[in-house]
């Protein structure tokens, strides 16, 4: 075997390593699970083999679940659902086969596991893992659209109960051991570098080779759907679960199908049924757009997919941050977190320390939950330095500008700071809407100087935005991707613009909220409809959090550059309205389009006299028709970007979009919705609308030509990366 070692010791134990060749960590590939069976068979067989311990021979921890590559290759590529079906059941064959060999077998948890590895040791007798903060065990699968397929859905119910076991899976939530044991899913924690010895001892101790649900007095904790209690779970959990999706995610209410049907019959036959609603699952195009976004193009460019590859590698240690505000304080606990050196700097010390003391609460956080010690804690926060000196800059291998939002004052501490720099370094602006290669005009250096934007809040958001300025060069987007990737969030590379990529796409959503709210809809309805269309919040609520005198003072910056070609946007007087004769800026300042002095914020009741409500209509029809109008609106904004050339990497428009703004995760991103779609139908959809609502949908030429063509983005960009 290339992927597992077996080692029997004297007490006639098997010691089973798990260590994938030439890979960092352990994934389930194809060839794992063609393995597993051929150990499970030589423990059953083989006479001096008593029982045996199941452990991972990497660092890096147990198994981080099964190989999503290997998987959307493997699977999904035809239509032959017995053959796809037979693909699913390899690895629930062979974990039935290993629980039912007839010999103890327990697993040494020594590090995370997560997905297909947690469930590979559920089918384990027994479970051991160590006391390690970095452990974390969970079934994540629902975060790309899937549901555990290795049997979790059955073992995991049949521990812990169905409510539990319910609210672990549709939130793909992990568990730090102490926790798992307290929740059941581990019989033991034992001290790091033990459980190997732990599990041995429990093998030798007489451990009982069958599983609970294999005995005839199983019952299920907390009872299944006859059972008075137990149907409680599937009638609120549906409703939960409902609430939580909009009807939008097919994994979600598969999973609970999975559940309900599977705790109602016999092991085998549960794993059967499981291993059916998978793969039904795998087949949608929300699972296939999720785990092409969420998961394989969102590694790619972790890993630096669009990274300039003939430029030599960099390692930022010393990074100053310009302004210690709300942005430059996260920026700087980033940064501590991934062991680089930050010199923060503000006008005045009070204004950096405050800034510090900031980055000291999130530490503090994770001090008290065990995720630092105070050794580690004392040297993250000692490496930043919160001064007023620039003098301090000297040596920074970047530097990021955090100030406020001024051209002028961004001007005068590019030339502070540029003045403090080592040929090289770079200069990186977090500008949120001043175009690059404006703001590049201060700098001495402008192929040094680049937009890195952050979003808020930083220690939260995954995603920065890079901007390349007109004269931005490669050593510069090199050295910021490195940063980036130093920091461990995930880059995507714009070329600049008003409002970059994600800001102007963000920024249709919010607009097309306001447009309706003007054309008499209900703003109560208005939200609604922008949460089922699985956007986090809807268009008035996100507004109101993006603050509307910010919105206001863009679109008069906007006014004031583009002159007689500016078109003010839908609602924009509404906007106006609220911010100038109203003072109502949004939640920054308890009023928007939400009163915030309460819990839950309610709607301001004085919102029906600016925009009176004139449409009482809300049949299914009309909300299907208006969920797709705000998803059409950002798509059709992406689509422009693509076709100015803003954005030219589908990977990047949808990974982008689903971070940063948090476009509609079930669709796979705008781009993906488009294709799969098909660009013809999109095309004519957007040109109803903009016969209805107005030339903001009219659909750019780049997609009447890729229609005409039967073209698909992926489609072209394979294509691309083939001739490259
Ligand atoms: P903030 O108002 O919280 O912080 C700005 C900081 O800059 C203040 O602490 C201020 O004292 C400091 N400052 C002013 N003049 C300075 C000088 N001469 N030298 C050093 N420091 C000086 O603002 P925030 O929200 O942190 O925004 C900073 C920048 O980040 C802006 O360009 C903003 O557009 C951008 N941004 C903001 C986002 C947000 O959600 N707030 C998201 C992405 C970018």
């Amino acid at each position: 075997m290339e992927n597992f070692k077996i080692d029997v010791d004297a007490d006639g134990i098997a010691l089973i390593t798990f260590d994938v060749p030439r890979r960092s960590m352990n994934t389930l590939t194809s060839g794992v699970m063609k393995e597993i069976p051929e150990w499970v068979e030589r423990v059953k067989t083989d006479d001096a083999i008593k029982g045996a311990v199941l452990t991972s021979g990497k660092a890096s921890g147990f198994c981080a679940g099964a190989d999503l590559g290997d998987m959307a290759s493997g699977m999904l590529g035809g239509s032959d659902l017995q053959a796809a079906y037979d693909a699913g059941w390899r690895l629930n064959g062979a974990l039935r086969a290993l629980e039912t060999c007839g010999k103890p077998i327990a697993a040494a948890i020594n590090g995370l596991a997560l997905g297909g590895g947690l469930e590979l040791t559920l089918a384990c007798h027994y479970r051991v893992t160590e006391n390690d903060n970095k452990i974390q065990l969970g079934l994540p699968e629902i975060k790309v659209g899937l549901f555990p397929g290795g049997g979790g859905t059955q073992r995991l119910t049949r521990l812990i109960g169905v409510q539990a076991a319910m609210m672990a899976m549709s939130e793909g939530k992990s568990f730090r051991p102490n926790d798992a044991k307290s929740a059941g899913i581990v019989h033991d924690v034992v001290e790091k570098g033990q459980s190997v010895e732990a599990a041995k001892a429990w093998v030798k101790g007489g451990g009982k080779a069958v599983q609970p649900w294999d005995e005839k007095s199983f019952k299920l904790p907390g009872g299944g759907p006859y059972h008075p209690a137990g149907i409680q779970n599937f009638l609120v959990g549906n409703a939960m679960i409902r609430k939580q999706s909009w009807g939008n995610y097919p994994a979600v209410t598969n999973l609970m199908k999975a559940v309900y049907e599977g705790v109602q019959v016999p092991m085998d036959a549960a794993l059967r049924i499981e291993t059916r609603y998978f793969i039904k699952t795998l087949m949608t195009p929300q699972a296939q757009g999720m785990i092409r976004s969420l998961f394989l193009s969102k590694q790619e460019l972790d890993k630096g997919a669009v990274r300039p590859a003939d430029q030599p590698k960099s390692d930022p240690k010393k990074v100053a941050v310009l302004g210690a505000g709300m942005m430059g304080a996260g920026i700087a606990y980033v940064q501590a977190m991934a062991g680089i050196e930050t010199i923060l700097i503000d006008r005045d010390q009070a204004a950096a320390d405050k800034g510090k003391a900031h980055v000291e609460e999130l530490l503090k956080k994770r001090l008290s939950r065990g995720q630092l010690t105070q050794e580690k804690f004392d040297a993250l926060l000692g490496s930043i330095t919160a001064t007023t000196d620039y003098d301090l800059i000297k040596g920074s291998d970047l530097v990021i500008e955090a100030v406020f939002e001024n051209r002028e004052l961004k001007a005068e501490v590019t030339r502070r700071a540029e003045a403090m720099l080592e040929p090289g370094a770079v200069f990186g602006s977090n500008t949120s809407t001043l175009p690059i290669t404006g703001l590049a005009e201060a700098s001495a250096r402008p192929e040094d100087f680049i937009g890195i934007h952050f979003f808020s809040p930083v220690d939260k958001m995954m995603l920065v935005e890079i901007i390349r300025g007109e004269r931005t060069g490669p050593a510069a987007l090199a050295k910021a991707l490195d940063y980036v990737m130093k920091i461990r969030k995930t880059p995507i590379v714009v070329e600049d613009g008003r409002g970059f990529y994600t800001s102007r796409c963000f920024a249709t959503y919010v607009a097309e909220g306001l447009a309706m709210l003007e054309e008499g809809y209900a703003p109560a309805l208005i939200d609604n409809i922008g949460r089922m269309t699985g956007m986090p919040r809807g268009p008035l609520e996100m507004h109101d959090d993006v603050a509307l005198d910010l919105s206001l003072k863009v679109a008069k910056q906007t006014q004031a550059d583009l002159g007689d070609a500016y078109q003010p946007l839908p609602g924009s007087e509404i906007v106006r309205k609220m911010v100038e004769d109203l003072g109502r800026y949004g939640r920054k300042n308890g009023k928007g389009f939400y009163d915030y002095d309460q819990k839950p914020k309610k709607l301001w009741s004085g919102l029906g006299d600016l925009a009176p409500v004139t449409i009482d209509d809300s049949t299914p029809e009309l909300v299907e028709d208006q969920k797709r109008r705000l998803l059409y609106r950002q798509a059709i904004e992406v689509a422009r970007c693509w076709e100015e050339g803003v954005i030219d990497d589908p990977r990047e428009a949808d990974v982008g979009a689903i971070l940063a703004w948090g476009f509609a995760p079930w669709t796979g991103g705008p781009i993906t919705m488009i294709d799969q779609i098909g660009v013809a139908k999109f095309v004519e959809q957007a040109d109803a609308y903009a016969a209805k609502y107005g030339e903001r949908f009219t659909p750019p030429q780049l997609l009447r030509n890729m229609a005409a063509k039967s073209e698909t983005f992926y489609g072209n960009f394979a294509g691309q990366k083939q001739a490259a």
